[in-house]
């Protein structure tokens, strides 16, 4: 929604100086929503401006530094990767012989442990490709499928229940021969509510399946909001049957983009998640995670961040981050024609949908992204999607006015809208 006109530019003659690029730059941002002042309802994760100062300086003093080389040329990497392991593992209530590796995010994370799974069952059926498929709630992040694609695995994706939960049932029915993982949300990006992990455990043991839980979105809040009372299900390793699960330090974590973790009960089985490659002049090549070159910042950010906040940090950022999602339900509710999608309260993810027809949602949310609070939208049910974090605590009440005001001005001018299938 930048009102600069962009011209293309491409590389000039002479170089240009770092003031005038500065200033460029700064420009840029001009035309972007304003993500600290709450106006941006997911993409970006912002605590305070401490915690941030602490991210991009621990960032820039290991931007240069790569992870390829973390073991020999960069053993500081190691260290700290080695402390941000041991964090997640004890967070995570992972056993002893647990094992863990750092990634670029949660797509990369969800794409170790679909591979790690495939692999496995490639060398247990002895099979050198096999037609596999995972069983998921319908809910499940794209990125799964992304993942699943490029690795020649099948999605089935399956139905809910009255509370948007995975179906029990269904997922059960979906299994088969070929089926090598379960996968469930902790919470799921759409609605915000935990699959039935503790049942889908069960059932991964009685059919022998791996079992996967995606907490890319909840990893790094859920064991904080369970500490301050919030209704927050058993997901973890804490749950039998839980193989792996993944969580994204770029998100509640509050470290710099590019930092997640995966983890998995038996270390042992990160023998297939590794690539290694002999056949080449220069030797063998080995990796971890899909990753070649990785961020050296994004390590360095997220070891000094989780340093520097300490549980305490935590339980504070997720002490304002639910306080703004309850307050944001409470007052969404108390608007006429408007309702939160229940149940709330297991994360900060929040969706509002119309009860009269006379509100056309959508219209509602251009009308909001015209005074400046750029809306994520739900198509099932059609509705203004939103995750919450700290930064929108201190606006909670002018949003609620702007959402107000939006309502008003689409109702009385009977505004209409379309749902943008790309507006994710
Ligand atoms: C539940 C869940 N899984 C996976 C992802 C993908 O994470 P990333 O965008 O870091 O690859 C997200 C992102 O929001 C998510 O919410």
């Amino acid at each position: 929604m930048s009102n600069i006109e962009h011209k293309r530019r491409g590389l000039p003659k002479k170089g240009i100086e770092w003031s005038t690029l500065r200033v460029e730059l700064e420009e840029l941002k001009g035309g972007d929503f304003k993500w600290r002042e709450g106006r941006v309802p997911s993409y970006t994760y912002f605590f305070n401006d401490e915690t941030l100062r602490v991210q991009k300086e621990a960032y820039c003093e290991f931007m240069s530094e790569n992870g390829l080389g973390a073991g020999r040329a960069f053993p500081s990497l190691s260290r700290m990767i080695d402390d941000i392991f041991a964090i997640g593992l004890e967070l995570f209530n992972a056993p002893d012989g647990s094992g863990a590796s750092f990634t670029s995010g949660g797509t990369e994370s969800v794409f170790q442990a679909v591979k790690t799974a495939r692999d496995q069952a490639r060398a247990m059926r002895e099979e050198k490709f096999g037609y596999y498929n995972v069983v998921t709630p319908l809910t499940a992040h794209p990125c799964l499928s992304k993942v699943a694609e490029i690795l020649d695995v099948t999605v089935k994706r399956v139905d809910l229940d009255a509370e948007r939960r995975g179906d029990l049932a269904a997922l059960e029915q979906a299994i088969d021969e070929h089926t090598i993982m379960l996968y469930g949300s902790a919470p799921c990006y759409p609605y915000g509510v935990f699959d039935p992990i503790a049942d889908m455990g069960r059932l991964a043991q009685k059919r022998q399946l791996w079992l996967h839980v995606d907490a890319c979105w909840g990893g790094f809040i859920s064991p904080f909001a369970k500490k301050l009372g919030y209704p927050i299900p058993e997901w973890d390793f804490n749950v039998p049957g839980v193989t792996s699960l993944s969580a994204d330090i770029h998100k509640f974590g509050y470290g710099a983009k590019g930092a997640s973790l995966v983890l998995y009960r038996d270390a042992q089985v990160q023998k297939y998640e590794r690539f290694e490659f002999s056949d080449w002049p220069r030797g063998t090549y080995v990796t971890p995670t899909f990753m070649g070159t990785k961020p050296g910042g994004a390590i360095a950010a997220a070891w000094a961040v989780m340093q520097y906040l300490g549980e305490e940090g935590y339980l504070q950022a997720t002490r304002e981050t639910m306080d703004a999602t309850m307050r944001l339900v409470q007052g969404i509710n108390k608007i006429p024609g408007l309702v939160c999608l229940e149940p709330t309260g297991e994360a900060n993810l929040v969706t509002f949908v119309a009860t009269d027809p006379a509100i056309d949602i959508m219209a509602v949310a251009d009308r909001l992204e015209k005074r400046g609070w750029f809306r994520g939208r739900m198509r099932e049910p059609l509705g203004i999607h939103q995750g919450v974090n700290p930064a929108h605590l201190p606006v909670v009440d002018d949003y609620l006015s702007e959402v107000s005001a939006a309502v008003n001005f689409v109702t009385s001018r009977r505004l209409s809208a379309k749902y943008d299938e790309h507006s994710y």
